[in-house]
């Protein structure tokens, strides 16, 4: 089993170019699923979450032939409407997979999906919404068993804005006849890149990015060729890193708007922020100051997925930080961890009480999920001495060649 092991210590300067972002492409892939014709997807990184997404597709049917950072995808040919346990188990976005498989073949067998444990994962958003459009589900020894054959477009009033459950019906819905509306929709810019995604295939979506989505049911997709948009997130764990080292970095290829509430917040305590165009500047402040107050939202709130990365960065930010996660009930993992680098932090049910020591030092640690994987690489970059991460499959489910765009940015770390 492969770790990182970094020494840390070193400054950070140079450019990364943002790898395309995994919770953008995984939809992609599923909606390829909805035409017979060839779809390119462009800017996929190489990830273990990508490869298994691929693996779900080609058990259906599809041919898909992933090349550099192209995916091409052809599902003339579906064969099959079954995920199976053993695929699931892997990807929680095999989810995904229920809407275009349903719009395309109008039966699906598909096991409770997996990834990282995080909390209960509970997909009874999505249920609920597949069985308003008519469609009839029955779950069984640890299988979802659908009939759409008489599904119907209707008005969707999600309880809670779910990324999966929005982008789940808008692929279910996008080549159903007739208009299918989502209130409380979730708006989560890689909503916006599906809904482009789809349109670019002669789709008609509309709305994405505010609460109320609308989708009119078009009889047929055809083929299309389309970039997708950069990883917000691992940006914003980069930015975390430079603001921890110290140094100067540029990020390439994010919008700074898909993670304001990150950059707001580094640029008033920790970091000097320019952004041009796609391109984001970050030089570290000499003094890092604890942010007050975090709480995770749905966005363009705080991403429960940098909760993790920010904790690591409040580990040595001078003074207190008082951080609730109100996203997933089971996600301070990292916090056991951070703690065998010599961090003070306390949990309470879903807060966490930071304050700041002035340097981590190198342990020997354990990744238990992707994003908490992320934040003990960054608090192994500022540590005194030697951090071994164990477990390092967590993290390259999310991040392309982690150690290899911080060795460029001058990091002292390697994969053994
Ligand atoms: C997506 C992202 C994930 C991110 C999360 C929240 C992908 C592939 N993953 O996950 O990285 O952390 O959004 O921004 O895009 N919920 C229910 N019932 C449901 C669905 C969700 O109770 O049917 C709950 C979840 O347990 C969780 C919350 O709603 O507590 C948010 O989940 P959701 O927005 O659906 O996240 P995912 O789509 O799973």
């Amino acid at each position: 089993m492969a770790k990182l092991v970094i020494n840390g210590g070193n400054r950070l300067y140079g450019c990364v170019e943002v790898q395309g972002a995994k919770n953008a492409i995984l939809p992609l892939m599923a909606a390829a699923m909805l035409t017979d014709e060839k779809v390119v997807i462009k800017n996929v990184p190489n990830l273990i979450d990508v490869h298994n997404m691929s693996k779900i597709l080609l058990a259906l049917g599809a041919d898909i032939d992933i090349s550099s950072d192209r995916a091409l995808i052809s599902a003339a040919n579906l064969k099959s409407s079954e995920i199976a346990h053993i695929l699931a188990k892997e990807l929680r976005s095999s989810i995904f997979l229920l809407g275009p498989v349903l719009g395309r073949l109008k039966q699906a067998k598909v096991a409770y999906p997996g990834g990282c444990d995080i909390g209960l994962r509970p997909i009874d958003i999505h249920l609920k919404a597949l069985r308003e459009m008519n469609v009839k589900i029955v779950e069984r020894s640890g299988y979802i068993y659908c009939d759409a054959s008489k599904m119907t477009p209707t008005e969707l009033m999600l309880d809670y804005p779910s990324v999966g459950a929005t982008e789940n019906i808008i692929l279910a819905s996008a080549t159903l006849k007739g208009k299918t509306t989502i209130m409380n929709a979730a708006r989560e810019p890689e909503i916006v890149d599906l809904q482009n995604f789809l349109n670019t295939m002669g789709g008609n979506v509309k709305g994405a990015g505010t609460p109320f989505i609308e989708i009119e049911g078009v009889e047929r997709l055809h083929g299309s060729e389309y970039r997708a948009m950069g990883d917000r997130i691992v940006a914003g764990t980069y930015a975390i890193a430079a603001a921890m080292c110290g140094g100067e970095i540029v990020l390439k290829g994010c919008k700074a708007e898909h993670i304001q509430s990150l950059l707001s917040k580094l640029s008033k305590t920790s970091c000097n922020i320019k952004h041009i165009g796609d391109n984001i500047e970050i030089a570290a402040k000499t003094k890092r100051e604890a942010i007050e107050y975090i709480e995770t939202q749905p966005y363009p709130g705080f991403p429960t997925d940098l909760q993790a990365p920010i904790i690591a960065l409040q580990t040595i930010s001078h003074g207190v930080s008082v951080i609730t996660e109100n996203i997933f009930e089971n996600r301070y993992k990292h916090v056991c961890e951070l703690l065998k680098m010599g961090a003070n932090i306390r949990v309470k049910g879903r807060t966490a009480i930071v304050r700041g020591v002035e340097r981590l030092s190198g342990a020997e640690v354990i990744s238990q999920d992707l994003r908490g994987g992320a934040a003990l690489v960054l608090a192994g970059l500022n540590a005194i001495g030697t951090t071994i991460i164990s477990n390092v499959h967590h993290i390259d489910r999310g991040y392309e060649d982690i150690e290899k765009v911080l060795k460029r940015l001058g990091a002292d770390i390697r994969r053994v």
